[in-house]
């Protein structure tokens, strides 16, 4: 008898012994990490990283203009974040899954868009241009009737040849901006519609190539860039707060500067805020 409730004992005493230990445990693995205690949750930015000067990658990093406006933004709201090169379609699926939890890649604010997604206040003024090889007869977005033309994939700049010549095969769609130009350079395509300053940089960076960008402001409209988030997300103000100040301390005007050597005309962009 007594032999028995010393057993007992030691059983009831081993049970405690080992609740507590998974208590520890437990308590232990779901403490928060150091970033939560402090209210600070990892951000996941989806982007692009083929579309120079915004973002593109070197040495195994994702850098650009919009890299670092980012990296200013995320800083003055206090945000961690992780910037990641998911791919340009990719980037709107993983926005409507909320596997990201924003996008910066030089995107459009277009009116469709805005319909699935929210954006941003503008940051950059665009428009669209078209690339082709030196001594080439197109003048205009007219000249461009009949013949064919590379874009990237669900792109402003495909809208624009759709909006010019109707869907169809003339228009060639591609996965990055980069591959539309290799294409316009292996004559597959006789002009390249994209984004002006990638355009520009893709000429600058590339003299060898012989190509040449012709601007059309009658038949290409300004465009303006905005970071992109899941509908109804709670980030798009701390991110319009932060880049207003970003804006306003001057630090924007510097990265400006360093991506493209001079000092940017904000007087376009604050109407369109
Ligand atoms: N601005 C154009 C658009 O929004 C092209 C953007 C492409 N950006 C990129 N990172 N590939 O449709």
């Amino acid at each position: 008898m007594l032999k028995m409730k010393k057993g007992l004992i030691v059983a009831v005493v081993a049970a405690l012994f080992m609740a507590l230990a998974a208590c520890g445990k437990s308590t232990e693995t779901s403490s928060p990490s150091g970033a939560e205690k402090e209210g600070k949750q990892k951000i996941t930015v989806g982007t692009d990283a083929a579309f120079a000067p915004f973002e593109y990658m070197q040495k195994g990093k994702i850098v650009g203009f919009d890299a670092d406006l980012l990296d200013a933004v995320m800083k003055e709201a206090g945000l961690d974040y992780e910037l990641k090169n998911i791919g340009w379609d990719p980037l709107f699926a993983s926005l409507q899954s909320k596997e990201i939890d924003m996008g910066i890649s030089g995107i459009t604010i277009t009116d469709e868009r805005k319909q699935s997604y929210d954006f941003s206040a503008p940051y950059f003024e665009a428009t669209q241009v078209i690339l082709v090889k030196q001594g080439s007869p197109v003048k205009n977005a007219l000249d461009l009737k009949g013949k064919t033309i590379g874009v990237q994939n669900a792109t402003t700049g495909q809208e624009a040849a759709e909006k010019l010549f109707g869907k169809g095969d003339h228009i060639k769609k591609f996965e990055t901006s980069v591959v539309a130009i290799m294409e316009l350079l292996n004559g597959g395509v006789d002009a390249v519609i994209t984004d002006n300053a990638v355009a520009n940089e893709y000429v600058k960076n590339n003299p060898d190539k012989k190509l040449q960008v012709i601007e059309d402001p009658q038949n290409f409209a300004s465009e303006y860039y905005g970071m992109i988030f899941p509908k109804d997300s709670e980030l798009k103000a701390k991110v319009d707060e932060a880049l207003q100040k970003v804006i306003d301390s001057g630090k924007y005007a510097e990265i400006y500067k360093k991506w493209f050597g001079k000092e940017p005309n904000m007087e376009g962009l604050k109407q369109q805020q």
